[in-house]
């Protein structure tokens, strides 16, 4: 189909605009309406949890189908929530990147449709980018509860811990003609070179017969535990590296809750002596809080190490000083990893921005709030945004 060039939609400068946002990219089909003032209207996900939760994982071909029937009810839901029509909304945005590509056609195809039958602007938006955008989420009735820096200025930081991606990236301001619509640079630092710290807490909680969802039970459990239990490893793999490694700590879990392999079974898996049914109650929340102990002081000292390496003249010329760290993603809802984090921000005189409970996890509102950037700057994309499932990394 040839583009049809999209135009920015005639609206009285005085009013606020409003963006539509739709994601589907992996297992939640969510729509939410965001104003430019990043007031969320409305923010609606319908989870599939429960189609995947026998199979232990997300299936694609299920999570695309569920999204078909899910997609058109959430997008009614986030208006009729927001009390607005399609008439009010300024343009659509959509998660088009990275994600579970069946899934990611579904919201891009609802998306485009909107966009062609009404003549409003589209904008294609790297999800991992907007879970930064998070912490600056806020509706009508709650405006105080987080830290919701001005970025447009200065340099930050930002650091994405989900189930699919631990990133930490260096935010500094894309000039444009005005200092109050520059978009975001995002520079990524370092990732993970395995598992995401998410994927290792879920496996982590298999591994501890955690019922699901892994991660947010871990949580639970690791406050009733000794986090000094267990010496579990830290990877920091090279001197100066930023990048992460979590499957080394999953291994060490593995192993100190089943013992060392006792043979093969006939589906060649290890065996072993041990499962998570021999451990006492108190061993298994010991055993969270010591595996927990060991996630969080990986992605802090991280954190410091790039801190230290951007302070470095030898390193990076000119030095640079982020003033806040912008975190992001399902796990940034871990109360370990939120208190040790203000912690960090005390000695380091940085803000931290973490996000609304609401907006940790998957959700449509970090998509059309990220989109308002681009949006005031008339960057729209055309009908031949594609879907993306791999990170670019620019
Ligand atoms: O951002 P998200 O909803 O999906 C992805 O983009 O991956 O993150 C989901 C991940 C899951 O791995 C879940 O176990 C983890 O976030 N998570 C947590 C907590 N809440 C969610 N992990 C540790 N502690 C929590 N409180
Ligand atoms: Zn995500």
């Amino acid at each position: 189909m040839k583009p049809k060039a999209m135009s920015k939609p005639v609206t009285d400068s005085n009013t606020h605009k409003l963006i539509l946002g739709i994601e589907t990219s992996c297992d939640e089909s969510a729509a939410a309406v965001v104003r430019d003032d990043n007031c969320v209207l409305s923010n609606v996900i319908a989870s599939q949890h429960d189609l995947h939760e026998t199979y232990g994982g997300v299936v694609p071909e299920i999570a695309s189908r569920a999204h078909v029937d899910a997609i058109i009810p959430v997008i009614d839901q986030a208006l009729s929530e927001a009390n607005v029509t399609l008439d009010d909304i300024d343009a659509i945005a959509v998660g088009n990147r990275p994600g579970l590509i069946g899934s990611l056609i579904v919201g891009i195809s609802a998306a485009k449709a909107l966009a062609l039958a009404t003549g409003k602007p589209l904008l294609g938006i790297d999800h991992v980018h907007a879970h930064l955008h998070a912490p600056h989420l806020h509706t009508e009735s709650n405006t105080t509860s987080n830290n919701r820096p001005n970025t447009n200025l200065g340099a930050n930081l930002g650091l994405v811990v989900s189930g699919g991606h631990t990133t930490l990236y260096l935010l500094t301001p894309n000039p444009t003609p005005n200092p109050e619509t520059n978009t975001t640079h995002y520079q990524p630092l370092g990732r993970t070179i395995d598992d995401a710290i998410g994927e290792a807490y879920d496996k982590a909680a298999v591994i501890l017969g955690i019922p699901y969802p892994g991660g947010p039970n871990l949580d639970q459990l690791a406050q009733a535990g000794n986090p000094k239990a267990y010496d579990l490893p830290r990877s920091m793999l090279k001197p100066g590296s930023l990048d992460f490694s979590f499957s080394g700590l999953k291994t060490a879990l593995l192993y100190t809750v089943r013992g060392q392999p006792t043979g093969k079974d006939d589906r060649n898996k290890p065996t072993f002596a041990r499962s998570h049914a021999d451990l006492t109650e108190q061993d298994r929340a010991d055993l969270a809080a010591s595996f927990q102990a060991a996630a969080v002081d990986v992605i802090i000292k991280k954190i410091k190490r790039a801190l230290q390496q951007l302070a470095d003249p030898e390193t990076t010329s000119p030095p640079v000083k982020p003033s806040a760290i912008l975190i992001g993603g399902g796990v940034s809802a871990n109360s370990e990893l939120r208190r040790q984090l203000q912690q960090l921000g005390e000695q380091h005189d940085l803000t931290i921005a973490l996000p609304p409970m609401p907006y940790c996890m998957d959700n449509a509102a970090m998509i059309a709030g990220a989109a308002h950037e681009r949006f005031a700057n008339d960057d729209f994309d055309d009908l031949n945004l594609p879907a993306i499932a791999t990170t670019q990394m620019v």
